[in-house]
């Protein structure tokens, strides 16, 4: 499939080598503790839920996951030498679509205050719910 005219499809156990690295490079948003992310989640993700990759010049360039049982986006990342270029809109209108062809009719997601992410999430029309326990923002987004 395309989103925007950027190639996204599943991902694969193969991917995640470079998914790790995407993860690991990006500049904001960044992961203080790689043992809070465990491969089981990362599996379940790929395996039960919704586990996206967008490919540029044959290569992964970012990845979005979402639960389809609660209609969370619990990752957005986009390897910041394919910034700027769509990927980021691409990834997440897919997974917002295969959440609403699953049923949910509303998005959530948290994300770190002050950064790039915020200010992409309030200009694609999410709604800010305030800050959650932990510090970060939390957006919500109807869907349909
Ligand atoms: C936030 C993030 C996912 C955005 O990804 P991205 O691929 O740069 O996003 P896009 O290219 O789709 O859109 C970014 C901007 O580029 C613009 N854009 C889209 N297509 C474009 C194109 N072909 N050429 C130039 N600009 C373009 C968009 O209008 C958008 O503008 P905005 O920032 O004013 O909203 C990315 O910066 C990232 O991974 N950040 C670090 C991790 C993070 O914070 N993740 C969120 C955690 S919840």
């Amino acid at each position: 499939m395309t989103a925007g005219g950027i190639p996204i499809r599943k991902a694969t156990p193969a991917d995640q080598p470079r998914i790790h690295a995407i993860r690991m490079g990006v500049r904001e948003n960044v992961l203080s503790d790689p043992s809070r992310v465990t491969d089981e989640e990362v599996a379940w993700y790929r395996e039960q839920a919704i586990f996206l990759v967008s490919e540029a010049g044959g290569e992964v360039a970012g990845f979005s996951c979402a639960n389809h049982q609660t209609g969370l986006i619990w990752a957005l990342f986009v390897d910041p030498a394919h910034e700027g270029c769509g990927h980021g809109q691409a990834l997440l209108d897919a997974a917002l679509d295969a959440l609403q062809a699953g049923g949910i009719v509303q998005a959530h997601l948290t994300t770190g205050g002050g950064t790039r992410a915020e200010g992409f999430y309030r200009r694609q029309g999410w709604q800010e719910m305030g800050v959650s326990l932990d510090g970060n923002v939390v957006f919500i987004k109807p869907l349909g």
